[in-house]
C-alpha cells in the first residue's frame, strides 16, 4: 500500500499550479465544464434564488477563481467573494475585474470581510463534502452568523453519498484493492446528514435541485453530449433530488420568533 500524503483541504489550493489546474478544468470540453453547465441549470431552476434576484447582498464563500461569483454576483446590489487562497483570489480578480474578492479565513479572523455581515444570500460551492467534519461545522456556523434573518444559503453538495456515487466508490475501491479506511476517507456528504447539520444550525432546507445523477467514473466514459442529454432526461424524469450525486441545496435561516 502506498503512503498517502494528506493535505488539509484549506491548503490544497494555495499554489498557483493547483489554482491553474482547477480553473483549467472548467475551461475545456471536459467533465468539469460539462458538470458546471448542469450546475448552472440547477441554479437557473431555483425559484427561491430567482426571488432573491435584483436585491440585497451576496457572499460567495470559498469563491475559488470566481466561477459562481461571476454568475450570481451581477444579480445583487452588492457582492463579495472570499477565499483562503491568495492565488485563487488573484485569479478571480483577473477573470472578473469588476467584482470584489478578498482573501482570508473568516473562521479565524472576523476582520476579513471588513465588518460586512447579514448577507441575504451566501453560496458555498464544491467545499462542504471535501472539508474535514470539524472544518465543515466551523464554516457552516460562521456562514449562519453572516446570514441575514431569513437569508438563504446556496450549497453545492458535489459528492452526495446517498447517490450512485457510493456504489461507484466501493467498486473502484475493490478493483484497486484499497483498504476500508481508504474508502471511508473519501470525502462525501450524505444528503440527510447535511439536512441534519443545517437544521441543528437553525436552517431549513427549502429547495433541492439535482445537477447530476451519474457518478464521475461513468460520466467520464461517455461523450460529453451523450452524458449531458442523459442527465437532463434523468432530471426531467423527476428522480428524487436527494439522490443526485451533485446537488444544489437551498436553505433558509429561520428567524428567531
Ligand atoms: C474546490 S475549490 C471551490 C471553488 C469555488 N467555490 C468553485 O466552486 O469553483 C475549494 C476552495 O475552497 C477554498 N478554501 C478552503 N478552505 C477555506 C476556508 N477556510 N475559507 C475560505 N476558503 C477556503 C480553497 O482555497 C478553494 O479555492
Amino acid at each position: 500500500m502506498s503512503a498517502e500524503t494528506v493535505v488539509a483541504y484549506e491548503d490544497s489550493f494555495r499554489s498557483s499550479s493547483a489554482v491553474r489546474e482547477y480553473a483549467d478544468g472548467f475551461g475545456g470540453g471536459m467533465f468539469m465544464s460539462a458538470l458546471w453547465d448542469l450546475e448552472k441549470e440547477a441554479l437557473a431552476r431555483s425559484q427561491v434564488l430567482a426571488r432573491a434576484n435584483g436585491k440585497g447582498s451576496y457572499l460567495d464563500f470559498a469563491c475559488g477563481h470566481g466561477r459562481v461569483s461571476g454568475l450570481l454576483a451581477p444579480r445583487f446590489t452588492s457582492a463579495i467573494g472570499v477565499d483562503i487562497s491568495e492565488a485563487m483570489v488573484a485569479l478571480a480578480r483577473e477573470v472578473h475585474p469588476t467584482l470584489t474578492f478578498v482573501s482570508g479565513d473568516i473562521t479565524a479572523s472576523p476582520s476579513v470581510l471588513d465588518g460586512r455581515s447579514a448577507f441575504d444570500v451566501i453560496s458555498v460551492f464544491r467545499f462542504l463534502p471535501q472539508a474535514a467534519p470539524n472544518v465543515r461545522l466551523n464554516v457552516l456556523r460562521k456562514l449562519v452568523e453572516h446570514l441575514a434573518p431569513e437569508g438563504i444559503l446556496v450549497i453545492n453538495n458535489n459528492a452526495n453519498r446517498t447517490s450512485a456515487l457510493w456504489p461507484a466508490l466501493v467498486t473502484r475501491s475493490v478493483v484497486r484493492r484499497e483498504s476500508v479506511r481508504q474508502l471511508l476517507n473519501r470525502r462525501t456528504l450524505a444528503h440527510r446528514h447535511l439536512e441534519r447539520l443545517l437544521a441543528d444550525l437553525g436552517l431549513e432546507v427549502v429547495e433541492v435541485e439535482p445537477a447530476s445523477y451519474l457518478p464521475e467514473t461513468i460520466a467520464r466514459r461517455l461523450p460529453r453530449r451523450a452524458w449531458l442529454a442523459l442527465e437532463r432526461r434523468l432530471i426531467r424524469a423527476g428522480i428524487g433530488a436527494s439522490f443526485a450525486t451533485d446537488q444544489v441545496v437551498i436553505a433558509r435561516r429561520i428567524s428567531a420568533s
